[in-house]
């Protein structure tokens, strides 16, 4: 047999094995609703051609959701090109991935099943398979009372990625509810508010107004992600990403879209003097195109501020 057959054949058989175990929890004629059928498929490598990455393999639970690889690895050992964000607090998005080409989660969905770095499975191969799987058939039937299909799949994973909020964290509490906290964090966000001008670009409950900015990570040169101007073709949007939320961002490295930064303090580093890193930058935000002349304790702080949007659950991963 040829190395591929045996490939094949290895991928049928696991395909097989997996039709043959369902989680145990919804065996026995459970309700189930859309979020947790997302949440089943999010983490079933049943969506990748040789059944090799589910959602889960890039987007890690244990790290909200996020990878902790500058480029996480799709089928065949792929890297991608651009830095796995969290797929936690998604619930207010406006814009999808870091040049924003998705408008909603179910328009973003089926796109890193089909995409072939990702999960290389063309849709219509992927409802054939949820359609002859014993236990999917049964549940897409519960939820959506048909046949799995294009949307109902889409719908399904959006819903579940829905429920993945976060607002249990030493700063939501302080702020909502005056529980005592660290006074490094209340200095930071300070400074977050005012000198680091971080507020302008990184606002609302998540932190993030989904807008399209440019810090000054595109020189055309060694930089050459251009953003959001592949997806608009206007040269104004030339090294425009999307605003990240900020929320469990201290468990989320590397950080940008490309992953260049692997600490928080880095990062802060980067946006006291941008021209450290790189120093033609193209079409950078006037916001950022002097120095903002932190000192290390400030930018300690920024980073004590940042610290404390941590989800309780994710606590124990800080230093
Ligand atoms: C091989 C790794 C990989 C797999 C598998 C993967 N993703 Fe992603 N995901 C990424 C990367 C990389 C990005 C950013 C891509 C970009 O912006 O161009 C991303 C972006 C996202 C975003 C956008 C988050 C935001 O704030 O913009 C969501 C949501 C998401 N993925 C959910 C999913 C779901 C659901 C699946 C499974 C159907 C999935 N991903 C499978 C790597 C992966
Ligand atoms: C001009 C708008 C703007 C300002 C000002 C700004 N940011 Fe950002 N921030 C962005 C954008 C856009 C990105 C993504 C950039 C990229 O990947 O190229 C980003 C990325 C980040 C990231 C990485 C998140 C991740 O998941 O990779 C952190 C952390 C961050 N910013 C914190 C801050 C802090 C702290 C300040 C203030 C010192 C600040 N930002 C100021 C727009 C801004």
């Amino acid at each position: 047999m040829s190395l591929t057959k045996i490939h094949y054949s290895l991928a049928i058989l696991m395909l097989l094995l997996s039709l043959a175990t369902m989680p145990e929890q919804y065996k026995q004629g459970q309700k189930i609703d859309a979020a947790k059928l997302g949440e089943l498929l999010f983490h079933d490598k049943i969506l990748s051609r040789d059944l090799s990455v589910s959602c889960a393999s890039c987007h890690l639970p244990a790290f909200a959701f996020a990878d902790t690889i500058q480029f996480s690895l799709g089928i065949d050992g792929q890297p991608g090109t651009r830095n796995t964000p969290s797929a936690m607090n998604v619930l207010a998005r406006r814009a999808l991935f870091w040049d924003g080409r998705a408008a909603t989660l179910e328009e973003h969905a089926l796109q890193p099943i089909a995409n072939p770095l990702e999960m290389d499975l063309p849709i219509p191969e992927a409802l054939k398979r949820l359609n002859d799987h014993e236990g999917y058939s049964r549940y897409f039937m519960e939820v959506y009372g048909k046949a799995a299909d294009s949307s109902s799949l889409a719908n399904a994973l959006a819903e579940f990625q829905r429920t993945l909020e976060t607002s249990d964290t030493p700063w939501d509490r302080f702020a909502l509810h005056g529980e005592e906290i660290d006074p490094a964090v209340i200095r930071g966000k300070a400074i977050f508010d005012s000198k680091g001008m971080c507020l302008e670009c990184h606002f609302t409950p998540d932190f993030t107004a989904d807008e399209f900015k440019n810090v000054g990570i595109f020189d055309g040169i060694n930089f050459k992600d251009v953003g959001r101007y592949g997806i608009t073709g206007d040269s104004t949007d030339l090294g425009r990403f999307k605003v990240p939320g900020l929320r469990n961002v201290a468990i989320t490295a590397p950080y940008m879209h490309n992953g260049m930064f692997k600490t928080l303090h880095e990062v802060l580093e980067f946006y006291n003097d941008t021209r450290n890193f790189v120093a033609n930058p193209i079409n950078q935000d006037p916001l950022l195109k002097e120095p903002l002349g932190l000192t290390e304790n400030e930018m300690d702080d920024v980073v004590a501020f940042l610290k404390a949007l941590t989800d309780d659950r994710f606590a124990h991963l800080l230093d």
